[in-house]
């Protein structure tokens, strides 16, 4: 994950659930992305964990109790409302989701909740039948009308034995919606197609031709474009890939479904990036049956993929239009070629012989390439930067 997190405070507030065990993962992910972090813990949530794993894991002391303050000058409850750029209760109980909805201030966590003026974050866990209970569904309402930041729960297995909705969100996506919550919006009200992954291309119902395209650059796009505030949709061939909190994943399989999925979405976008690898050829008899395995060769005709680059690139209009070139030989020149062919504002080109760089792997070497034929060339960076500093780019352009 990019970092805006790091150097950022972050006071966490824990309640008395079983998931408190998860939430110290959480605890240990922000610190390692270089947040500080506070945490107070309620009374019931020591029944749960200790303070001492707690402020172990958070390197700072643990917040229990508001008549005891560790600095015994300021009144805690106040600075740690002040300090905090966003405030996160992991795991939330139904307890203290009612009393912040009907405005009880009477320990030491809804003190300082009373007192906050920043984000505050809640993500829920409880027993199905506590978070169906018609009371707490309206203390929520409340909460989300109150522009509280709400994390659904999960469904599945409960630690009660229950099956149902109520598990905490995992702490991976609780980060994201935590990095999106400390994102500036600079792309509100912008609308960004995304393309990522390969597409397959049938030869009968068990087989396929595909590439080895992972889909991470084109989701880090999607996650980074999300996380600037733009209504994102992603267009996804087959990957092992979440889709990134918020934003629309719409799955395909071939090249064609790839550019009528694009297709829906391309006249009311402000900005394309393709960053998927579609087939560039499709076998041109795909067999109904699997084909029998025989003595003989088999030769399969392939015919070309509609080029969904240039279709969108001769209907481009005032969109601004983004391409990959993932290139082997003769990077700038093709790359160049590339932009005048397909009638791109940019293309970000990533030479796939260089380790780190490419397919598969968290981080790519990149050089963009504008349509006056300027360069940009980056060092090696994760691909979540990557795609900050392409729409970085995009943004520059729009100025010119
Ligand atoms: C074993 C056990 C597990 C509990 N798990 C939860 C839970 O996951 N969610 C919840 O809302 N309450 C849970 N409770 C109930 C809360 O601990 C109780 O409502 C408490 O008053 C919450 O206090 P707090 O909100 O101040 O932390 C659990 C209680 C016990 C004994």
């Amino acid at each position: 994950m990019m970092n805006r997190i790091a150097g950022k405070n972050i006071v966490m507030g824990m309640t008395g659930g079983i998931a408190c065990y998860k939430a110290v993962d959480l605890i240990s992910r922000l610190k390692k992305a270089g947040a500080e972090v506070d945490v107070i813990l309620t009374e019931a949530a020591q029944e749960f964990i200790t303070p001492l794993t707690v402020q172990t894991m958070a390197k700072s002391p643990c917040h229990v109790d508001m008549f005891k303050p560790i600095d015994s000058f300021n009144p805690e409850h106040i600075s740690l409302a002040k300090k905090a750029d966003l405030i996160v209760i992991a795991p939330a109980t139904a307890n203290v989701i009612g009393k912040i909805a009907n405005g009880i201030a009477d320990d030491f966590l809804t003190t300082v909740l009373m007192a906050s003026r920043s984000k505050i974050l809640i993500a829920p866990a409880m027993n199905t039948y506590m978070y169906t209970n018609p009371i707490f569904q309206e203390n929520l309402k409340k909460l989300e009308s109150l522009n509280y930041e709400l994390i659904k729960p999960e469904t599945g297995l409960l630690a009660c034995g229950d099956e149902g909705v109520g598990k905490l969100e995992e702490p991976a996506k609780i980060m994201e919606y935590i990095d999106y919550l400390l994102t500036e919006k600079d792309l509100d009200g912008k609308k960004v197609v995304v393309t990522a992954g390969p597409t397959e291309e049938s030869i009968d119902p068990v087989r396929f031709i595909t590439n080895k395209s992972s889909g991470k650059m084109g989701y880090e796009i999607a996650r980074e474009a999300k996380a600037r505030g733009a209504e994102t949709i992603l267009i996804s061939g087959k990957t092992n890939l979440d889709a990134p909190v918020g934003v629309h994943r719409v799955n395909v399989q071939t090249t064609v479904e790839m550019l009528n999925a694009i297709e829906e979405y391309f006249d009311s976008c402000d900005l394309l990036i393709k960053a998927a690898a579609p087939a560039d050829y499709r076998v041109q008899n795909t067999s109904d049956k699997k084909i029998k395995k025989t003595d003989e060769n088999l030769n399969i005709t392939l015919v070309e993929n509609p080029d969904i680059a240039k279709h969108f690139g001769e209907k481009k209009g005032n969109r601004f239009i983004i391409g990959f070139a993932a290139e082997t030989d003769s990077f700038i020149e093709n790359a160049k070629k590339k932009i005048e062919k397909k009638n791109l504002n940019f293309i970000v080109l990533n030479d796939v012989t260089k380790e780190g760089a490419g397919f598969n792997a968290d981080t790519n070497i990149v050089t963009i390439i504008n349509m006056l034929g300027e360069e940009k060339k980056f060092p090696k960076m994760s691909k979540r930067e990557v795609a900050k500093v392409i729409l970085d780019e995009y943004l520059l352009e729009l100025k010119k």
